[in-house]
């Protein structure tokens, strides 16, 4: 269904304050019933319509995503919220007034007004209102409910900057707006609200302990769906986030990791494998001696970086022709949580035990 002859423009838009022209151009495309891929906090997201059940079709086709996997529905103000969401529980207006904008999704009762291609035919619908300038200008200036699940192929990393976008989606996109790298770099954290308990079906950028305030019990309990078909819950698909190489994850005590990590490397490297080592600043030093056989790269020192960058080096790792990633595990809490889930769906739930 893509249509192959497609150009992908690219507009710079400032995080700061989105210039006005680039604004009202995207949103124009969008009520074109076109896609327009455009920052968030979080990751980027491939936007479009969300009333338009043909617009969003076309999110669909151009990632390649099975329609069975529903899409998050943005907007611009959490006073939105009873045009696309019906039955909203108290505890949902309370975390809409804490939490957005922000990078947390609510997962309420459906609206009928929202096409079942969105919710995959669900009788619920993803809810946000994103924190950053040029969304919510978008949001507003279309002044319509927009429909984006994160601007990446099917499987692939998220991205987290426009270059990442148009990797993946150029000519499948009428628009990306370019508003540099994001700054969270995980998705948002999703909410369900529909059943008797709220459950957290994916930790993302607003830590568990966040939201603890409200719900005191929340917890997650990772649920991984081993193969590509309709899983129990949405998007507990075992194979994202995943870069083309293969991912080895481990855990363990620092020293054993990075021993066992060291001999894994050599021998993998003896089998003529290009392989990259990707691990936090603090324990790269085992493996950059000058002139290493190996592709080394960071991923920075505090939580905060390390969700910022782990999408990006993982695609780093796939542009520098690596076949293996080693890398472990992260401790911690807060966003820990969230890096640790996608650190294990890279590494299709295998983790190696030291
Ligand atoms: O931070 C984010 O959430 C980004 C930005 C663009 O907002 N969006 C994002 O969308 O990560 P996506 O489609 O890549 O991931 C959304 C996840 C999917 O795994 C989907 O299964 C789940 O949210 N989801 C969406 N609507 C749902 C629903 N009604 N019920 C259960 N899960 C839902
Ligand atoms: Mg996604």
């Amino acid at each position: 269904m893509t249509d192959s002859t497609l150009h992908t423009r690219v507009l710079r838009a400032s995080p700061e304050q989105p210039e006005a022209a680039v604004i009202a151009e995207a949103a124009a495309t969008i009520r074109a019933g076109k896609l327009v891929a455009f920052p968030t906090e979080t990751v980027y997201g491939l936007g479009a319509n969300a009333l338009d059940a043909a617009a969003v079709n076309r999110i669909f086709a151009a990632k390649g995503r099975p329609a069975f996997d529903p899409i998050i529905v943005h907007l611009a103000d959490a006073a939105q919220l009873p045009t696309v969401a019906v039955e909203i529980p108290p505890l949902a207006r309370d975390l809409a007034a804490a939490f957005w904008p922000g990078a947390l999704t609510l997962v309420l009762k459906k609206h009928a007004r929202i096409p079942a291609a969105i919710s995959a035919g669900l009788e619920t619908v993803g809810l946000r209102v994103p924190a950053h300038p040029v969304a919510l200008a978008l949001l507003r200036a279309a002044d319509l409910p927009i429909g984006a699940p994160s601007a990446n192929l099917f499987s692939r990393p998220s991205p987290t900057t426009a270059a990442h976008v148009l990797a993946d989606l150029e000519g499948r996109v009428e628009l990306i707006l370019d508003g540099g790298e994001t700054t969270i770099g995980m998705e948002s954290t999703i909410l369900n609200l529909t059943g008797d308990q709220p459950v957290v079906l994916r930790p993302g950028g607003v830590p568990l302990e966040a939201l603890r305030q409200f719900i005191p019990e929340i917890t997650f309990t990772p649920q991984y769906a081993a193969a590509d078909v309709p899983a129990a819950a949405p998007g507990t698909l075992l194979k994202h986030y995943s870069p083309r190489a293969e991912v080895r994850l481990y855990s363990g005590d620092d020293e054993a990791v990075v021993r066992r990590l060291k001999s894994d490397a050599a021998g993998l490297l003896s089998q003529g494998k290009a392989v990259g080592i990707l691990l936090p600043s603090t324990e790269l030093r085992p493996f950059l001696e000058s002139e290493s056989p190996y592709t080394v790269l960071s991923l920075g020192k505090s939580l905060d970086e390390i969700a910022g960058n782990l999408f990006a080096r993982l695609r780093d790792m796939d542009r520098m022709g690596v076949h293996v990633i080693l890398t472990r595990l992260i401790d911690g809490e807060g966003l820990a949580l969230a890096i640790r889930d996608r650190l294990i769906r890279a590494a299709e739930g295998r983790i190696i035990a030291v």
